[in-house]
């Protein structure tokens, strides 16, 4: 059977696949949850709460919010860490958060148009938009996140060929892959780009609770006064990443809009574990656990790096988060490096993928998250000395 005769616009565009996850025997490439980060005893009695004390509804279809008592919960949670000001009408939950990438492209992404993103990025998300059939353009980071001119010229050279760019997707906390943060100012200047180009935002604020140090900033939907964002987050990096649990905020005509065109019902089984899980401070404790130990994790890959990498290799010192990010000399090719290390046993991940257009052939995304703590410093005097090597 031809089935590419009857496609769709958008499926003849599906390109960009998923990267294969191999197995190292220590990896600093995937941002997995610390194992020591997954509550199961704590989950097994939620989920045993769950099922003792709320009936079938557990077991039962639900609608597209799952459990609703656990929208409520997460309303209070956006309210209480996040400062935003929204009531459940702003709010849907998801299967994870990856779902509403794939949402904002089916509600607003035809295939040709165009979207802006960081330059690196979260590759998931370019995968998605590029699956959409966007095209999708890169602005380079600076220390403080996207480059203002930059974006301003791009905005100003697709408004001269009469584009308007449907979004500009922004991690502006502990970003993945490069650790940054988007300070205020420009959280701000990046929102009146948006606003003077008539385009909104897509904030991604997949580890706003894992802040290590400094104060927490508002996010970009508070700053833009509850309109022109949607901002998207998730349970999996502060519970589990296999209960599959996100949300999206926005306007609540927006949100219902994108509630209406969403396929699958949230699942009621991991709601109702969630609410569960989270009742009596279960989460606001969680949280803070999972932020010592990642902390503690940073630390050990910034003492390993410092003692282990050659003095012309330059990371990231991130305030939170999973990752940080390696710059070698332009004239290093990272993939030899990675080849290397995997001949070790050691995996990290080369920059290239995280760029839409095919750059950083001498950058690299490390994950400290995962690797068993006491092999962090083994495994970055590996991934040292194959970089030392192809220098
Ligand atoms: C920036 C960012 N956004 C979204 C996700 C997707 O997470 P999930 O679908 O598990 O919520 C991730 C996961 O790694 C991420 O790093």
């Amino acid at each position: 059977m031809n089935y590419e005769q009857l496609f769709s616009a958008r499926g003849k565009h599906v390109q960009s696949p998923r990267l294969a996850g191999v197995n190292y025997e220590l990896t600093f490439n995937w941002g997995y949850p610390d194992p020591a980060c997954l509550p199961n005893e704590a989950v097994l009695e939620a989920a045993e709460r769950a099922l003792r004390t709320h009936g079938q509804d557990p077991l039962q279809y639900g609608g597209a919010m799952g459990n609703p008592k656990f929208a409520d919960q997460l309303v209070e949670k956006l309210r209480r860490d996040q400062k935003m000001d929204i009531t459940r009408d702003n709010i849907m939950i998801t299967s994870g958060s990856m779902p509403i990438l794939g949402l904002m492209c089916d509600l607003f992404v035809n295939v040709g148009d165009t979207v802006i993103v960081e330059a690196p990025t979260f590759l998931g998300a370019v995968r998605v938009m590029k699956n959409a059939g966007a095209k999708v353009i890169g602005i380079d980071l600076d220390a403080n996140g996207m480059k203002l001119d930059q974006l301003e010229a791009a905005l100003a050279t697709l408004k001269a060929q009469n584009i308007t760019p449907k979004f500009i997707y922004v991690i502006p906390n502990f970003q993945n892959p490069t650790g940054l943060t988007t300070p205020v100012e420009r959280r701000q200047a990046i929102i009146a780009l948006a606003k003077a180009y008539n385009t909104i935002i897509l904030e991604d604020d997949a580890y706003y609770d894992l802040r290590f140090r400094n104060q927490s900033l508002p996010t970009m939907y508070s700053l833009a006064g509850n309109t022109g964002v949607v901002y998207m987050g998730t349970f999996s990096k502060i519970l589990s990443p296999g209960m599959r649990l996100g949300w999206a905020v926005g306007e609540a005509g927006l949100i219902k809009t994108m509630s209406t065109m969403k396929v699958d019902g949230t699942s009621p089984f991991s709601t109702h574990i969630a609410e569960e899980f989270c009742k009596e401070d279960g989460l606001v404790n969680n949280i803070a656990k999972v932020r010592a130990i990642y902390a503690q994790r940073c630390e050990q890959m910034q003492d390993a790096l410092s003692e282990f990498m050659p003095a012309e290799v330059k990371w990231t010192d991130p305030d939170g988060g999973f990752f940080v990010w390696l710059t070698a000399p332009e004239h290093v090719n990272i993939a030899d490096a990675v080849t290397k290390a995997r001949a070790r046993g050691v995996d990290f991940q080369i920059g290239v993928p995280f760029f839409a257009d095919g750059r950083g052939q001498n950058t690299a995304r490390l994950s400290f998250s995962y690797v068993p703590f006491d092999q962090m410093a083994r495994g970055i005097q590996i991934i040292a000395e194959s970089i030392r090597e192809v220098m």
